[in-house]
């Protein structure tokens, strides 16, 4: 499904502190270690995954689409704009019929709190709206993942869901709360959000 006129679908991106390479079968190492750590999945499904399960299933997410060809699978690495070790995970689901894109985000503890999820998220959201030409974004949240929440709610995501008992893992319930954003036309200096 890669878009007509030859563009690239899943490109670097960059903001003012970040890196966001297009995530690779060898960024799996790095990954490996940012989802090591228990805490990153206390609201989420997943688990600490081995490297190679990760090194096939990146490989597999090269191809930037469904297998149907239907949605864009959209996955960046992110790291510290100069130099360092990998933060994180952003990842978008692209509808492009919908003009609607679900959203997913990971980054290491040792990150948190300084505010480099909300930029990443920003600029993939201003990358969806202006090249991809995404209306809406979507993201699912466990309700109890406050940091994700807030994360939500300063890029403007409003609440619109709330769907109980949406998925059990580790032996617990997770309930769920949807957040959607409308994301304005791309303006005439490139500005598509924020
Ligand atoms: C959700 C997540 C991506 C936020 O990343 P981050 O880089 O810390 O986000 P930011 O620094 O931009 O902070 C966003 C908000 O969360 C708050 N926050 C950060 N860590 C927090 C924590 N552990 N508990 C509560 N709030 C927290 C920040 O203070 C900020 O709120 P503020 O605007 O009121 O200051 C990160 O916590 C994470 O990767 N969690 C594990 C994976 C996950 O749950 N992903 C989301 C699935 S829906």
């Amino acid at each position: 499904m890669r878009p007509a006129g030859g563009w690239d679908p899943n490109p670097p991106l960059q903001t003012a502190r970040l890196r966001l390479e297009p995530q690779r079968a060898g960024h799996a190492g790095a990954m490996q270690a940012v989802l090591a750590d228990p805490r990153v999945h206390a609201f989420l499904p997943s688990s600490p995954p081995d490297v190679e399960a990760l090194r096939e299933r990146f490989a597999r997410l090269e191809s930037r689409r469904s297998p149907d060809g239907r949605e864009g699978w959209l996955n960046w690495v992110v790291f510290p704009r100069l130099d360092g070790p990998a933060l994180g995970t952003v990842q978008a689901t692209v509808r492009p019929v919908a003009a609607e894109a679900d959203l997913a985000y990971v980054f290491a503890p040792h990150a948190w709190g300084q505010g480099y999820g909300t930029e990443a998220v920003g600029a993939l959201l201003s990358f969806l709206a202006g090249r991809w030409g995404v209306r809406e974004a979507v993201a699912q949240v466990d309700t109890r993942n406050h940091a994700s929440i807030r994360l939500l709610t300063r890029l403007g995501f409003r609440q619109t869901g709330f769907t109980p008992h949406a998925d059990t893992f580790r032996g617990e319930g997770s309930d769920e709360f949807t957040f959607r954003l409308l994301l304005a036309a791309p303006r005439a200096d490139g500005q598509a959000f924020r």
